[in-house]
């Protein structure tokens, strides 16, 4: 049995699904979980990009123990210096270098002759490897950048010190087969006398990226990058944990095992859905609320007599409870520390204090508090936490015609409070409009979603919307839990228009 490195990249890759973002906490608590769930490496961020980014990255890696912390980098020396400081605390620290070797890429966007290329690649890879014992180097857009090209790319940065070298599919363009034949091809060719690990990083544009990462696999990889879920840029990346459970129900095919620990799946899938405001579609195989649901009857007739007949993958397996014990009103705060725990939060005293107070305030509306609802207020509190505008108050009132009158209120970081009322033909546009008024602009609202966290009539809302500046240029997202619908609507829409008003103001 061959051992398959897991490379998370949830909160690299990953925060690049559109309307993703993740705060410094919330990615702290998500790498605590990953290294829980048993991943090998965690991207923890691109430093370069961002104080926001670096100071996650250099958080993550003072906390994680076991894993590699890996932090992105372009072929430039400042973003190597700067993952490194980032990276210093860390117990195991890696980079990740990448410059694109694609004819497309190299020619339009970078504006570099295939020379140039090699020539950055040798003198970027050499650089990193003067500052990490671990270098990964990839060569972006490799699934379609001419082989020959690809393997000379590939051995620059062997020559230069790389260890790993990671083929990504960057537009999500190749197949099985072909992916497959394209790490035969480099793990037959390349020269070295140390070991090198070949690693899979697919994109899920033509619905391929699992089975890729497993051809992959099958022809030399040792390593796969995914995110859970298989969130990421565009249509994302392979979801790690399908690679990981179709290696433990098809070992009989697969040689290869991971250190997934399995039965933590659902728990961090559920904590990323939560947190990235993503939710996971039910027919997501291993995760999907429909994936041990049977419904017709001769599956239902089957499964009593015995599961196996349409099961190949227990709930047990990856940790999904048919019986999660709700908690209710009379529970007390020791036991709702421990459900804490148990849900994979790892969380201060005062942090635990603040959360069981809405814990209760919940419990008295709720006939019963589930696990969904407990994660969504986590959720909703670390999210909170990193905004610096609150709904302090909310009034609606019925006008006259339909229209619906709303006074808000927000309280900014210094604590002073801003109050304005409008409008509109419904409550939720009256609030909007209200809210424009206080941010002095008039994004458009380019989306509006609403879910309920659990079943029942007495479910929490999660609203998730996305603006954009009139002239197009700027885009933020927010997303907003609560008892009731009107407030969860305000609270997402204050978290993007801060966020909107924070882009324009940085121009
Ligand atoms: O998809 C891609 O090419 C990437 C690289 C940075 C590895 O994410
Ligand atoms: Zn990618």
């Amino acid at each position: 049995m061959s051992h398959i490195q897991i490379f998370d990249t949830t909160l690299r890759d990953g925060e690049q699904t559109p309307g993703v973002n993740f705060n410094t906490r919330e990615k702290v608590q998500l790498a605590l979980q990953l290294e829980k769930w048993g991943v090998d490496a965690i991207e923890a961020g691109f430093p370069i990009t961002s104080p926001g980014d670096f100071e996650a990255v250099t958080e993550i890696a003072k906390v994680i123990e076991k894993a590699w912390v890996v932090g992105l980098a372009r072929c430039q020396k400042k973003d190597i210096d700067r993952a490194y400081e980032a990276l210093r605390l860390a117990k195991y620290p890696q980079i990740h270098v990448f410059l694109a070797t694609s004819d497309i890429h190299m020619r339009d966007k970078l504006k570099m002759s295939p020379e140039e290329v090699l020539a950055s690649i040798k003198e970027h890879v050499s650089y990193a490897r003067t500052l990490f014992e671990k270098v990964q180097f990839s060569p972006e857009d490799a699934t379609r950048t001419r082989k020959e090209f690809l393997l000379e790319a590939v051995q620059t940065a062997i020559d230069a010190g790389a260890t790993i070298i990671n083929v990504p599919d960057t537009v999500g363009f190749s197949n099985p087969t072909e992916y497959g034949a394209l790490f035969a091809y480099l793990t037959q060719n390349i020269r070295s006398d140390q070991e090198i690990i070949f690693s899979s990083h697919c994109h899920d544009d033509l619905g391929m990226a699992t089975a890729n990462a497993l051809a992959a696999i099958e022809n030399g990889a040792r390593r796969v990058e995914g995110a859970v879920n298989g969130i990421g840029e565009r249509a994302g990346n392979t979801a790690l944990e399908e690679v990981a459970v179709a290696l433990h129900i098809r070992k009989d095919f697969y040689p290869a095992q991971t250190k997934i620990v399995l039965k933590e799946t659902k728990k961090t899938s559920d904590m990323v859905a939560r947190l990235s405001g993503m939710n996971v579609p039910k027919n997501k195989a291993v995760i999907g609320g429909n994936a041990y649901a049977h419904e017709s009857g001769i599956h239902q007739d089957g499964v009593l007599k015995n599961p196996e007949t349409y099961e190949i993958i227990t709930p047990q397996l990856v940790g999904v409870k048919t019986n999660a014990l709700p908690l209710g009103k009379l529970s007390g705060r020791h036991a709702f520390a421990t459900k804490m725990q148990e849900l994979g939060y790892q969380l201060s005293n005062e942090e635990i204090k603040e959360l069981f107070a809405t814990f209760k305030q919940l419990a008295d509306k709720k006939k019963q508090v589930t696990d969904a609802d407990l994660i969504a207020i986590v959720a909703d509190q670390l999210r909170q936490e990193s905004i610096e505008c609150q709904l302090k108050t909310l009034q609606l009132q019925y006008v006259s015609n339909g229209l619906q009158g709303a006074i808000v209120s927000i309280e900014d970081e210094q604590g002073q409070v801003h109050t304005a009322s409008a409008i509109g033909p419904g409550s939720i546009q009256g609030i909007y409009n209200a809210i424009d008024q206080i941010y002095q602009q008039k994004p458009l609202l380019t989306s509006y979603e609403i879910s309920a966290i659990t079943s029942g009539e007495d479910a929490q809302a999660e609203v998730y919307v996305t603006l954009e500046t009139e002239n197009q240029a700027e885009q933020a997202s927010g997303v907003g839990i609560d008892f009731d619908v009107l407030q969860a609507s305000a609270k997402a829409y204050i978290q993007a228009s801060t966020q909107l008003k924070k882009s324009e103001g940085n121009k």
